[in-house]
């Protein structure tokens, strides 16, 4: 079916990024809201987008928008909408919902509303008086904003951070959406050689190969919306062919990634394995005083501790001073630091090129950006 509405979710902050891969997969006509970004397609874009898309968290099938003062709106609204097409007879649907700013604020009651709804309009065309609930999950969120209900459906299913390669990870791991979006935000071309000299368990090294590389984020992971009759098995193949034909399997990043944590090492090469990217990262286990810029005009991306998450303040504060003392007589390497300390600029010794408000989980950070000098032209 063509002409549906496709909302891919980010963490607040994000959205210029997500909107990015969106336009450099072909889509335009975007909406940016809070945290949303809408698509319109089809079906079939439903697998590319989840496959492909590095900074977003989920893929919601959007199926109606009304606004709702009362009760019977929401079940009106609800009902007409075309469930059948979409969930089976044995289909598994659970709801969730938020209300924010609405006149129908209670959710509970608001998702057993749209529930009754649901359960009516499938009625009519099953010809059954129960639902068995035994196939495929389809999860509707009833989610109202100044008294205008969406309903979608999720097609992600496990959020899409979730890649699959990393199936161990330090205290206070990034999410791998977020360590994309850092490597998005500092325009990272993969000529360039990346160094996290804080790299835990490995994971915007592993990001950033992903992306030197072409990987596809959600090449190997299965998605809920794999299970839906509305999709054929065959888009779901023809959407992992082409993801694994981009594969730019003979580029070989620069990438460096070191932590005085060795338990961190092992879980940071462990995690680049399962990821396939081994063979593009140096890993090292040594603290930042002892690290050594392995060249020229060079990129830093750093995630290191805050100190209110792990670690003493001490200890992180002359962390960051030695940050400072690495890059003091290189003005080649940019570099680029995430941390909720508010004394990080005056610590690392020099006031940041550009800072950037984001959400770590629900910790606000500041993304400092030190800009060096560009590569000159070959
Ligand atoms: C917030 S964690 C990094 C998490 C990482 N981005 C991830 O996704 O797993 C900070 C890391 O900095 C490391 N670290 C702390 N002090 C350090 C030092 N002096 N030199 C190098 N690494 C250090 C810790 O061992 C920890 O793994």
């Amino acid at each position: 079916m063509n002409n549906i509405k496709l909302i891919a979710t980010t963490t607040f902050g994000l959205e210029s990024t997500v909107k990015r891969e969106l336009l450099n997969l072909g889509y335009d006509n975007l909406k940016v809201s809070d945290g949303a970004i809408e698509i319109e397609g089809s079906y079939n874009d439903i697998p590319r987008l989840n496959i492909n898309l590095r900074s977003s968290d989920r893929i919601l099938l959007v199926m109606g928008r009304f606004k709702a003062l009362s009760f019977d709106d929401l079940f009106e609204g609800t009902k007409s909408l075309p469930w059948g097409d979409i969930i089976p007879e044995d289909g598994h649907f659970i709801i969730t919902g938020k209300s924010v700013k609405s006149t129908l604020y209670s959710v509970p009651d608001c998702q057993s509303i749209v529930e009754k709804a649901i359960v009516d309009k499938l009625k009519q065309k099953y010809k059954v008086s129960w639902f068995q609930k035994t196939g495929a999950v389809y999860k509707v969120q009833v989610s109202i904003l100044k008294d205008i209900v969406t309903l979608t459906l999720d097609t992600t299913g496990h959020a899409l951070n979730k890649r699959g390669y990393r199936d161990n990870a330090v205290a206070a791991p990034l999410k791998e959406t977020i360590a994309h979006a850092l490597i998005d935000l500092c325009y990272y071309r993969p000529e360039r050689t990346l160094l996290d000299p804080c790299c835990g368990s490995g994971t915007i090294a592993i990001e950033a190969a992903l992306k030197a590389k072409n990987i596809a984020p959600g090449i190997s992971r299965k998605f809920v919306s794999e299970d839906w009759d509305i999709i054929d098995a065959s888009v779901w193949k023809g959407a992992r062919s082409k993801a694994f034909s981009s594969i730019k399997v003979d580029f070989m990043p620069s990438i460096y990634a070191s932590d005085i944590d060795k338990n961190a090492i092992e879980i940071a090469r462990h995690n680049a394995v399962n990821a396939g990217v081994d063979d593009c990262i140096v890993f090292e286990n040594k603290p930042l005083n002892q690290v050594k810029l392995p060249c020229r005009y060079g990129i830093c991306i750093c995630n290191p501790p805050y100190a209110e998450r792990m670690g003493e303040i001490d200890e992180v504060e002359q962390l960051y001073r030695d940050m400072g003392k690495l890059f003091r007589d290189d003005n080649t390497w940019s570099v680029y630091v995430i941390t909720s300390h508010e004394g990080f600029e005056k610590l690392y010794g020099k006031r940041a090129d550009k800072k950037r408000k984001l959400f770590n989980g629900s910790v606000k950070v500041d993304y400092y950006q030190y800009f060096g000098l560009r590569p000159p032209k070959q």
